[in-house]
């Protein structure tokens, strides 16, 4: 889907994305960060950019295990999903640690070898260039730093995923378009571009054509989800 597009939809959700993300999936999603953050290998005083942010619950999970001694940043082309991320600032703890920023994940306005960790949860798949997209946070990253890619990804049982795809393509839109009142199928849109989105092996090929070594996935869920860590050359 084109930029615009993208910016459109998020902002007409944003009021209750945190909210319907935790209904949908059951409560899972904060699980699934703290994955993500896991895997990442991450320190005291690690640099974390969390692209993609959104209302910047990855990023705070990052935030949350750093503490006083690191810096996050959570960056996104969204003012409205930002907005809902900046009210959590002075929320959460270790707060401190975490600054939202507007930037668009396909020029992103940092140096090269910035960050220890370059991290998107749920995001990568809405950019409209993924290949430029992962470049772009391979960039920014220090060298060994680690890029960590949590995303939806499709079930390999196939007895499960006719269940999954069930509730996802129809139990799911209906839900979360009726909830956030949203009249251009934001919803639906979700489990379409989750269909289009590379397998995991796919990705894993991808990531290592934009420069990232070491690349392993975990799939988590029945395979739901998978996250993806590689680390820059
Ligand atoms: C599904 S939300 C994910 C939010 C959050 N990372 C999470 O874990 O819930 C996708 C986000 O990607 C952002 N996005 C999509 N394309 C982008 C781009 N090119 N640059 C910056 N943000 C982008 C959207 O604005 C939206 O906030």
């Amino acid at each position: 889907m084109q930029a615009h597009r993208i910016k459109k939809l998020f902002s007409a959700v944003a009021r209750h994305y945190d909210f319907l993300n935790s209904l949908l999936s059951l409560r899972l999603d904060g699980t699934w960060r703290r994955e993500t953050v896991k895997v990442s290998d991450v320190n005291a005083t690690s640099s974390v950019l969390d692209v993609c942010t959104g209302t910047g619950e990855l990023a705070l999970a990052y935030a949350d295990k750093i503490g006083t001694g690191g810096t996050v940043i959570g960056s996104d082309f969204c003012f409205e999903m930002l907005e809902v991320a900046q009210k959590k600032v002075h929320r959460k703890k270790h707060q401190h640690a975490f600054m939202p920023v507007e930037a668009d994940t396909l020029a992103l306005p940092f140096p090269d070898n910035t960050f220890d960790i370059v991290s998107v949860g749920f995001g990568i798949r809405n950019v409209s260039d993924l290949e430029l997209g992962i470049r772009e946070m391979t960039r920014v990253a220090n060298k060994e730093g680690r890029i960590a890619i949590l995303e939806f990804t499709q079930p390999v049982n196939p007895i499960f995923r006719g269940l999954y795809y069930f509730y996802f393509t129809k139990i799911l839109p209906f839900i979360g378009n009726r909830i956030s009142r949203n009249e251009d199928d934001a919803y639906g849109y979700l489990p379409r571009s989750v269909m289009q989105f590379p397998s995991c092996d796919e990705l894993k090929t991808i990531m290592e054509q934009c420069g990232l070594t070491d690349v392993q996935y975990y799939r988590k869920t029945f395979g739901i989800i998978a996250i993806h860590v590689g680390i820059k050359a």
